[in-house]
């Protein structure tokens, strides 16, 4: 099980609100030290959220000396070069009462939210205020025998994918429900926003 995962948002406050009104996180433990490197290097703050089941999420308040704001970037996908998708935190539910639950407290909030039911779990997806996409997911079915076997067998088929993308629904704060076909080869400039959000495989 993991212990924790830590993450630095660009703005400590405006994540703190997200990962606390929107996500639904308590705040649990704050450490406040002097940085790496004593007092000449700075301070932080590493602020610790319950995400259930002894796990917990971290946000880095980092005040460090030296280190200006155009000095890093946030996002944990974009950030590295790589496409927003990519690199995300998913966080699991134990219902699918609870998941649509979560979806409906992120469409209150303004956000616009991606569902995929996979074959074995069913997710949703978001952004947080740096573009990370974050999920709630809820296991539909136990991993078998057959499942382990079959990855054994992926792992080294490195020949192109056959399988299409899962297709998604995509749902907007103000109400309407967007079908994602599971392979946009071509959308249209005026969807292409709307497909952006999408996150049908992960
Ligand atoms: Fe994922």
């Amino acid at each position: 099980m993991i212990h924790h995962l830590a993450i630095t948002p660009k703005n400590f406050p405006e994540s703190h609100k997200f990962y606390t009104e929107v996500m639904g996180f308590k705040l649990v433990k704050i450490v406040k030290r002097q940085a790496m490197g004593g007092r000449k290097a700075g301070w932080t703050k590493h602020v610790f959220y319950d995400t259930g089941k002894g796990s917990y999420f971290v946000l880095w308040d980092l005040h460090l000396t030296g280190l200006e704001d155009d000095d890093w970037k946030a996002p944990i996908s974009t950030g590295l070069g790589l496409p927003w998708w990519i690199n995300h935190i998913a966080f699991e539910v134990d219902s699918l009462e609870e998941l649509e639950e979560k979806k409906q407290t992120w469409l209150a909030a303004g956000n616009k939210v991606s569902e995929v039911v996979h074959e074995f779990i069913t997710s949703i997806y978001t952004k947080d205020p740096d573009g990370n996409m974050v999920e709630f997911t809820c296991n539909t079915r136990e991993l078998t025998e057959e499942d382990r076997l079959e990855a054994e067998r992926l792992l080294v088929d490195d020949s192109p994918a056959v399988d299409p993308d899962y297709p998604g629904m995509i749902y907007l704060p103000d109400g309407r429900v967007i079908e994602a076909p599971s392979s946009p080869v071509e959308p249209e400039p005026a969807e292409a926003g709307d497909w952006e959000n999408t996150a049908s495989s992960y």
